[in-house]
């Protein structure tokens, strides 16, 4: 493992959810961290003290000062849009972002000699895949812009690397859940449009959440995903950076647990940690969905040596509950 001290990393898109838990595993771990966030969807009590600029990946000139302020030994690169369905109706939003956003980074660190990056890729690459568990070497399909922008990246990382030796991971991610087991963040999304947080909503509000579909070729007719509690995805990060840093060659991982849940599955350990029982409606399917989703993370395991300690889904769902009741509650009512 390289020795975090005095490393300083820069972590863009540090404000979102899974930016700032891995702002926290990062800190944790001894490395100075700087922050950069537009704060388009990101938060800014997300980011601990002064560390945070605000500076759009699109803004050159900015992003070259604090580059040339601070001489950053790796970058761990978030900043994007992430939700699909947006995707599929604004591409052109998520292309100029997502694509041109990474591309002013990219540029920006050959410019200034900063030679590692991890990079925040998703499961989306895989598209509707035909194998499950998925290992990273099936080909490319993504089924929607968000996802295609993600394999853009990933494209253009191999062709930074090989002609500018920019070492770079990209970490797929499944089905990101949970919040900080201390509860100093969590999920919050607006619009809120993931199934666990939804779940709890459902719970405390007692307005009903529609499932998307219980007529898949699946046991119990609904989706299966691979949640994987966020501090278990940070700390991917961490050791993606400890093993770059430590002169280890470019990849991609997959980052999840290897074990499926379905939607019907999840609603009910909802109900086990909240002790109520979830309103619900069977709605039509989400166009879009894969049926299944799970990864095969042997390669994250065997060479990062990562392995989960908070994905339990009881675990998951308790601290994400736990966020919701005590912070996410409190600014809906603005006494956050
Ligand atoms: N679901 C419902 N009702 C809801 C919300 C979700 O039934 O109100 C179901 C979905 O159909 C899906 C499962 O719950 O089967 C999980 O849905 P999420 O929206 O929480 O997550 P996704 O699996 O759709 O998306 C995640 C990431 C994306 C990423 C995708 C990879 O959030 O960023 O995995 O395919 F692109």
């Amino acid at each position: 493992m390289a020795n975090a001290d005095k490393r300083r990393i820069l972590v863009t898109g540090g404000a979102g959810y899974i930016g700032s838990h891995t702002v926290l595993a990062l800190l944790e771990r001894g490395y100075d961290v700087t922050v950069v966030d537009d704060l388009s969807r990101g938060l800014r009590h997300n980011v601990p003290g002064k560390r945070l600029w605000e500076i759009s990946l699109q803004d050159r000139a900015p992003l070259q000062r604090l580059f040339a302020q601070y001489k950053f030994d790796a970058v761990v690169h978030f900043a994007a849009f992430t939700y699909v369905d947006e995707s599929s109706r604004r591409p052109g939003l998520y292309f100029r972002n997502n694509v041109g956003g990474s591309l002013e980074l990219l540029d920006t660190m050959v410019e200034a000699g900063v030679s590692h990056i991890v990079f925040s890729s998703t499961a989306a690459v895989y598209g509707v895949p035909a194998q499950i568990p998925i290992p990273e070497n099936i080909p490319f399909h993504p089924v929607n812009p968000y996802g295609e922008s993600k394999v853009m990246v990933e494209r253009m990382l191999g062709w930074f690397d090989r002609i500018h030796s920019l070492r770079n991971v990209s970490l797929r991610y499944f089905n990101a859940a949970g919040a900080d087991p201390q509860g100093r963040l969590g999920e919050e999304h607006d619009p809120e449009t993931h199934l666990i947080p939804l779940l709890l909503r459902a719970a405390t509000t007692r307005q009903p959440i529609t499932v998307f579909g219980d007529d898949y070729d699946t046991p119990d007719g609904t989706c299966i995903r691979d949640y994987i509690h966020v501090t278990d995805l940070a700390e991917a990060h961490a050791l993606a950076l400890d093993w770059l840093l430590g002169g280890g060659a470019s990849g991609a991982f997959n980052v999840g647990t290897g074990q499926g849940h379905s939607v019907r599955e999840v609603m009910r350990v909802v109900e086990e940690v909240t002790g109520t029982a979830v309103p619900f409606a069977i709605g039509s399917r989400r166009e879009g969905d894969p049926p299944a989703l799970v990864a095969d993370s042997a390669k994250l395991r065997r060479t990062l040596a990562w392995t989960p300690r908070y994905s339990d889904l009881h675990q998951i769902i308790s601290t994400a509950w736990n966020f919701e009741r005590r912070h996410a509650t409190g600014r809906r009512r603005g006494v956050g």
